[in-house]
Formats: C-alpha cells, structure tokens, sequence
C-alpha cells in the first residue's frame, strides 16, 4: 500500500478472547475466537475475509463495527483510535462504520415500514428538514433499485434480495466511511446473489465506500475482493492483493480453500486437509494447521509461524522456501 491512500480502518494485533464457564467449582476457559489479526484499509477499497467455518470471521466483524470491545490490540476507524472512547464520541464515530448482516431481519426491524427505518438515522445524527430527509430516502431506495412508493411497505413485504437491498441503503444512509459485511449474500438464491454483489460493487463506485467483505464463498471473493485475508482459527495465514493470492495461494491452507473450489482451481496444488477444525477452546501448539497439513514437519508443531513477506503478499507457513517457491 502507497502512503498516498486514505487508511479509513487501521487494526493492529486485534484480539477477543472470550472467558466461559466450564461448570460448578470449575476455572473459566478462554476461547481465543480472535486472536491477533492486523490489515490497513483505505477509502474505497475491499478487503475480503475468507476462512471456514468458526476461523472468527464474525467476531472479527463485531470487533470492527464497535459492537463489542477487543481484549487486546488497537483500532482506528477513520484516523480515530477506538480505544477509551466516551460515549459520545463512540456514537458519532459508529456513523463511519456500519454493518450488513446475512439475514437481513438482523438490520431491520419488522413492526416498521421501509420509510420509517430509512429515515431513523436522519432523525438520529442529522438535522434535516422533513421534506430533505424524504428526499434523502427516495434517492437511495432509487439507487438501490426499489420504487419510492414502496416507503410504506414492511420487510416482509419484499423478497430476500430486496430486504438485503434495503439494509444496504440503511447502512448506507449516513454515507459511512467504511461498511463491514458479513455473508450478505450466502442465504440468497445464486440468481439473485450475482445482482446484490453488482450493487454492492455499484455503490462503492459512487460513494467510495471501504468494504469488509465477509464470506467463505471464494467466487464471490473473487468478484469483489482488492485484498484478500485467510483466515484460520483466529489468525491471518495469507493476506495480499487478491490477483497474487488466486494466481497463486501459498499457505496449505489458502491452497486447500482454492483446490475445494471446484470452478477456480486452476493451479496445480491439489491439497487436502486431515481431520477437522479444532477448537478454539483448546489451540494446537505450534502451527494451528500443523495437525491438519500434509507438509507439516516437526518444527510445525512447537514453533509458532510468522507472517512474512513472500512473493507479494503476507504468509504464515514454516515451509514457503519448500512448498511454494
Ligand atoms: N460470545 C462468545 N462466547 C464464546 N465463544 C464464542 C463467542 N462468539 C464466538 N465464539 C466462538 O469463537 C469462534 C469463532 O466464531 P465466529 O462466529 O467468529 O466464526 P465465523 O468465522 O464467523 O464462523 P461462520 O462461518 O460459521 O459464521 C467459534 O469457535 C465460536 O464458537
Ligand atoms: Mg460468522
């Protein structure tokens, strides 16, 4: 990255580690959900998140859009640090950054209109006239390709695209420096995934948007992605230029993700990995692939890997000088 790109979100060794009762008379056990993970974003850009299922995409996520409070590292929304913020400040800086969910029902709320929920963060954060904010409105319903007139209808009056096209326009309502979304379209049939996408990518032209892209679905990635980041078991393994990642992965893992793929594997590595994800609750020593990973040597299960710089990007993997030359 070129010093000359706005940063809008800076996280530095991101952390959350959740304490959970283990039952009666017993110590609490630390799930290490995150567990350190830094990226620079900047204005107008997409960084995507990729990793299986329980890696702590979500967790991620919440870190990010101020929903809950990391247990360790740094975060900066806007050149702003979010650390010790006071209620205030905290309120006008969650402007900057807002969330889409998966299931949209998770953004809007079901007892009111369209118009209603649209119009909610004007009346909070601004002092717009009446006949403004209706203004306001019917052009980012226009933009986001549903009909004004649909102001009075409910959530559930619309289709599953259309309820993620209007809780992107909510989202969008504020015009936030960045917006953080977590599988917007995986509970979307595959016709419509493709227009969402489109809208997502249509937006960010307009407004220069920075996403957080959250998906475990690689040809979605593919499509939206500037820099991609894999994610295993609360950690980067590879992170860089999506182009270097899919023109070649490096880490087993990011090679094992791409071979699942059927439709953009078209590198050789044909890897596949042992067994299934531990737990968080409980990290394997060493590599947290180490058990899983058909190169793994004995330095990989009592030494800890690094991210480095390989081949223009970031990887975590005791083995690159052997395995991805
Ligand atoms: N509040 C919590 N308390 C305890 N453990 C949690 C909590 N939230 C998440 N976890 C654990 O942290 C790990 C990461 O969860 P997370 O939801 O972030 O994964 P994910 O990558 O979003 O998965 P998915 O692809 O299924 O959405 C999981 O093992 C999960 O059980
Ligand atoms: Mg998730």
């Amino acid at each position: 990255m070129t010093h000359s790109q706005n940063i809008v979100l800076s996280a530095q060794q991101l952390s959350r580690h959740y304490q959970i009762p283990q039952g009666f008379g017993k110590s609490k056990a630390t799930v290490k959900a995150l567990n350190g993970v830094s990226f620079e974003l900047a204005q107008g850009k997409t960084l995507a998140i990729v990793g299986e299922s329980g890696c702590g995409k979500s967790t991620l996520a919440r870190q990010l859009t101020l929903i809950e409070e990391p247990t360790g590292g740094s975060l900066y929304v806007n050149g702003q640090d979010t650390t010790h913020l006071n209620k205030n400040a905290q309120k006008k800086l969650r402007t900057e950054i807002q969330m889409v969910f998966q299931n949209p029902y998770g953004s809007l709320n079901p007892r009111h209109t369209i118009g209603f929920q649209l119009t909610e963060p004007l009346d909070i954060h601004t002092s717009l006239s009446k006949t403004e904010k209706k203004d306001q409105v019917e052009a980012i319903m226009k933009q986001v390709g549903l009909r004004p007139e649909h102001v009075g209808r409910y959530p559930h009056m619309f289709s599953g695209g259309q309820r993620q096209r209007i809780a992107l326009a909510r989202a969008m309502m504020l015009n936030p420096k960045i917006i953080v979304a977590d599988e917007p379209t995986s509970a979307l049939d595959v016709s419509i995934q493709a227009q969402v996408l489109n809208l997502f990518m249509d937006l960010q032209d307009a407004y220069h948007t920075a996403y957080v892209f959250i998906s475990h679905n690689l040809s979605v990635v593919r499509h939206v992605a500037d820099d991609l980041m894999v994610m295993y078991l609360g950690k980067a393994v590879e992170h860089g230029p999506k182009k270097a990642i899919f023109d070649k992965p490096c880490h087993p893992y990011t090679q094992a993700l791409l071979a699942a793929a059927p439709s953009l594997n078209g590198h050789q590595a044909q890897i596949k990995l042992a067994g299934e994800l531990p737990s968080p609750l409980n990290l394997p020593q060493g590599c947290a692939l180490h058990l899983r990973c058909p190169f793994a040597q004995e330095t990989c299960g009592h030494s800890e890997p690094e991210l480095r710089p390989w081949q223009g990007r970031l990887v975590a993997c005791h083995r690159l000088e052997e395995i991805a030359a």
